[in-house]
C-alpha cells in the first residue's frame, strides 16, 4: 500500500506472519506512515526484545462505541485522527447480532465498518465465541448438535460477511476460568457445557475454513498482574495455547486484554517471558483491550494520569521486551465513553480516567506512553 492510498488497511497485512518488504520512513511519522511501517518489520524483530523490538512501529487502535459513533462528531474525528485500527466494543457480539435466533442483525457492525472504510482504518472483529454477552435463547440450546449448528452458522456467516475487510478476529474470548483453581480450569458456560472444551477447536477450525488467511486470536484477561490469580490464569492460558498448537488447531495469534489495575503491579518479567515464548511459537501477540482501572488512585487528575501512564509504560515495556506486538489497542479512546465505571466507580464520585484521551478528547500522558512504544521512540 502506498502513502495516500485510500484502500482500508487489513489487519492481516499487519501480522508478523504476513509481513511485507521493508519501507523506510522519514520523520515526522504520520498515523498512516506508522501503520505501513508496522507491516514492514520482519517477524524476527519480534524475538529477543530490548531496544530493537522497542524501535519497531506498531499500529494503535481503540474499541469504538456503536451507540455514539453515528452522532458524536468530535468523537468520530478523534477516532479517525488517533487510530489506525478500530475494534467493535459491543456491536459484533452475539447479543447484538443474534438477539433473535433466526435473524442476524449487522446494522451496527456494518456502520462501524463503513466509518472505518471512509477513514481508511483497519477493523478487528470481537468476538466470535464468548461465554458472556449471549442472548437468552443461547441458554435454551439443549444438545451438542444444536450448539454446533448455531456456532457454525454464526461463524460462517459473520466471518464471510466481512472477509477481506476484517482480517483479524477474536475467535474465542476469555476461555479461562475467572479464578482458576488449576492451570486446566476453563471458563464455564453454555458452549463448553454442550460441546466440551472442543468448542474452542471448532471455532478456530470454522474461522480458518472461511478465511484461511485471517488472523485468529485467542483473547484473555487477568493475566498481566502479580497476584496469584493472575499468575495462575496466565499459566492456564499458556497451557491451553500450547495444547491447541500441539493438536494443530488453527490458532495464529494471542490477545492480552490488559485491563490493568492502577493499584496492582504488572508482572514485568512474567509478561516479557510469556510474550517471547508466544513469538517463538510463531504466534502474533496483540494488546487488545488496554485500559487502567483508576478506582484506587489519587483524586488529583495530574497525579492520577501520571500513574495511569506509568502502569501503561510498565505493561508495554514488558510486552515489547518480549516481542513486537502486532497491535496496541485500548478499550475505548476517551474517558467520555468507558466501561470502567460499570465495575470500578470511584468512591469520591469523580469520573474514571482510564483511557488515552480525557472526556474532552484531550490527550493524556497515557497517549504519550503508548506512542513511545508504538512509534519506537
Ligand atoms: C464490555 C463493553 O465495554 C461494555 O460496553 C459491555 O457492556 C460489556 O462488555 N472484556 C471483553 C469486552 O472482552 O468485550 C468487554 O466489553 C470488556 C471486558
Amino acid at each position: 500500500m502506498r502513502i495516500g492510498d485510500p484502500t482500508p488497511r487489513r489487519m492481516g497485512d499487519l501480522s508478523q506472519s504476513g509481513c511485507k518488504k521493508a519501507v523506510l520512513l522519514k520523520p515526522p511519522v504520520t498515523r498512516r506512515e506508522l501503520i505501513i511501517g508496522a507491516a514492514a518489520v520482519p517477524a524476527a524483530a519480534a524475538l529477543g526484545g530490548g531496544v530493537a523490538a522497542a524501535r519497531a512501529r506498531v499500529p494503535f487502535g481503540a474499541a469504538a462505541n456503536h451507540h455514539v459513533l453515528p452522532t458524536d462528531q468530535p468523537y468520530r474525528a478523534a477516532l479517525a485522527r488517533h487510530c489506525d485500527v478500530l475494534v467493535a466494543e459491543s456491536c459484533m457480539k452475539w447479543e447484538i447480532i443474534r438477539a433473535r435466533r433466526e435473524t442476524y442483525d449487522y446494522t451496527h457492525a456494518d456502520a462501524l465498518v463503513a466509518f472505518a472504510k471512509t477513514n481508511a482504518l483497519a477493523v478487528r472483529g470481537h468476538t466470535l465465541v464468548w461465554c458472556e454477552a449471549n442472548p437468552d435463547w443461547v441458554k435454551t440450546l439443549a444438545t451438542a448438535r444444536e450448539a454446533d449448528h448455531e456456532l457454525s452458522r454464526h461463524i460462517e456467516r459473520t466471518v464471510s460477511r466481512y472477509r477481506g475487510t476484517i482480517t483479524s478476529w477474536d475467535v474465542v474470548n476469555e476461555p479461562i476460568a475467572e479464578k482458576p483453581l488449576s492451570d486446566k480450569d476453563l471458563r464455564p458456560g453454555q458452549w463448553p457445557t454442550l460441546l466440551g472444551p472442543r468448542y474452542i477447536d471448532t471455532a478456530f477450525k470454522l474461522a480458518a475454513s472461511v478465511d484461511p488467511t485471517g488472523q485468529r486470536v485467542l483473547n484473555e484477561y487477568g493475566i498481566e498482574g502479580t497476584s496469584a490469580r493472575d499468575r495462575l490464569k496466565r499459566a492456564a492460558f499458556r497451557r491451553l495455547i500450547l495444547d491447541l498448537k500441539d493438536r494443530g488447531v488453527a490458532i495464529n495469534a494471542v490477545g492480552l486484554q490488559a485491563h490493568l489495575d492502577g493499584a496492582i503491579d504488572v508482572d514485568v518479567d512474567g509478561i516479557a517471558k510469556f510474550c517471547a515464548e508466544m513469538a517463538s511459537l510463531g504466534l502474533a501477540v496483540l494488546v487488545t483491550e488496554l485500559d487502567v482501572n483508576d478506582m484506587m488512585l489519587p483524586a488529583n487528575h495530574a497525579e492520577r494520569d501520571a500513574l495511569v501512564a506509568k502502569r501503561t509504560r510498565d505493561f508495554l515495556g514488558a510486552v515489547f521486551a518480549g516481542c513486537r506486538p502486532d497491535l496496541v489497542c485500548t478499550w475505548g479512546l476517551t474517558d467520555r465513553y468507558t466501561w470502567v465505571p460499570t465495575y470500578f466507580k470511584r468512591r469520591d464520585g469523580d469520573k474514571n480516567r482510564p483511557l488515552p484521551l480525557d472526556a474532552d478528547l484531550k490527550p493524556k500522558p497515557m497517549l504519550d506512553a503508548i506512542q513511545h512504544f508504538c512509534r519506537g521512540a
